[in-house]
């Protein structure tokens, strides 16, 4: 008998997981490993985010199924409309454009399969976050790869899609601020991106979990501002990253109505729901937490220049992206980039990721993530010199 189904038979490994045990491994040999390669902060999550989590924990009324339907809290989806209201100034029915999510991840499973049929092509960026790639392999779907490319500023070029794959396509993902790259949209591209979509009947996915995390110069943007996206569009957005709350899986899609209830509709025969407690104290993140938001915008601010003058240092040549707290460097000259993500490895126990993790057209480049301590980082920064020079 053949055990494992034949969906997961093309699926690789989950990029992050091989990661992590590629950091264990490491360290069962003694050795002290830096890891730049996961965008996971260290910083703990603020205390009154955390005391609301404990409140809630005594309470027996959460220890049952999560309440309201499988949307989420009424209460959580509130504070999500208030608060894409008062970033963003989109306005979202709480009733039928929000719902709730563990986290990012879970929209974009939940997506493919409540609207992508087997056959159906969907476009994706190269470089691109994996898990887009992996859940339309699940879904049966076919990816068509679009090339974000330094030249054009990490920016899918729309008319340059051949127009049997625009008629083709059911659904574009895309994510700016941009996980691998940096790269921020404007209004401009993501006004351009609307019509270019409304004219093709293509849906638009925007997983957009560092929307907060933007350098001053550039825009902080939901795809949802633009006229005529809500027709046509659902974002996905995230407490992970903005409040340290990785671990604690919790984000929200909000958008069409027709789509929300789709995915609605598949998540309510998966999935329970995300825990109340967790749902309330994720209220006082969003409600309250905006200078935390800065507070680590400002941490990552400095890190970047950190990494940046110790690029300069050693003569590698940076044209860094305003958004999210990667950064997206050339390998020097003579290496592929799995080529120079190991050779960090063997000489300084330095873990990047390789930019070909997130495909082809990453190659040349590598990711570095600034969630380590400013001492990790600058440590890891003068291994990496001694490594090159
Ligand atoms: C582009 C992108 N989408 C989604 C996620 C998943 O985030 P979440 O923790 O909200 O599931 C990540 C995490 O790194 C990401 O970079």
């Amino acid at each position: 008998m053949d055990l494992i189904a034949d969906r997961l038979k093309n699926l690789p490994t989950y990029l992050f997981m091989h990661l992590r045990s590629k950091i264990k491994q490491i360290e069962a040999t003694g050795a002290d490993c830096i890891s730049l390669a996961i965008g996971d902060p260290v910083e703990p999550t603020p205390a009154y985010i955390i005391e609301t989590l404990q409140e809630a924990v005594l309470d027996p009324d959460n220890h049952q199924y999560p309440t309201d339907e499988q949307k989420g809290m009424l209460a959580f989806r509130n504070a999500v409309s208030r608060w894409y209201g008062r970033k963003y100034g989109v306005k979202l029915d709480p009733e039928t454009e929000v719902l709730t999510l563990g986290g990012s991840k879970e929209g974009i499973h939940h997506f493919m399969m409540a609207v992508i049929n087997p056959g159906d092509t969907i476009l994706i960026t190269n470089p691109g976050y994996p898990g887009y790639r992996a859940n339309i392999l699940l879904a049966g779907g076919q990816a068509h790869e679009l090339p974000l490319l330094e030249k054009n500023r990490f920016l899918p070029q729309l008319e340059e899609i051949p127009e049997d794959v625009c008629r083709r396509a059911k659904a574009f993902f895309l994510n700016y601020p941009n996980n691998p790259t940096g790269a921020c949209a404007d209004k401009d591209f993501f006004t351009r991106l609307v019509d270019w979509a409304h004219r093709h009947r293509i849906l638009l996915v925007h997983d957009n979990p560092y929307s907060e995390l933007v350098f001053p110069g550039c825009d902080r943007l939901s795809l949802l501002q633009i006229p005529g996206a809500r027709d046509i569009s659902v974002e996905f957005n995230s407490l992970s990253k903005y409040y340290n709350m990785t671990g604690w899986r919790i984000g929200m899609a909000v958008g069409n109505s027709g789509i929300i209830q789709a995915m609605c509709k598949f998540k309510e025969n998966v999935t329970s729901g995300v825990f109340n407690a967790i749902q309330l104290a994720s209220i006082r993140a969003m409600d309250e937490g905006d200078a935390d938001i800065e507070n680590m915008l400002a941490v990552y601010h400095r890190r970047r220049e950190m990494v940046l003058q110790a690029c300069d240092r050693m003569r590698i040549p940076v044209n860094a992206g305003m958004g999210t707290f990667y950064l997206w460097l050339p390998v020097p000259d003579g290496f592929s980039s799995i080529a120079f993500a190991e050779k960090l490895i063997d000489d300084a126990c330095v873990l990047v990721t390789a930019g070909t993790a997130y495909g082809k057209h990453g190659e040349g480049y590598f990711r570095l993530s600034l969630t380590v301590t400013d001492d990790r980082l600058q440590e890891a920064l003068d291994r990496m010199k001694n490594s090159i020079v």
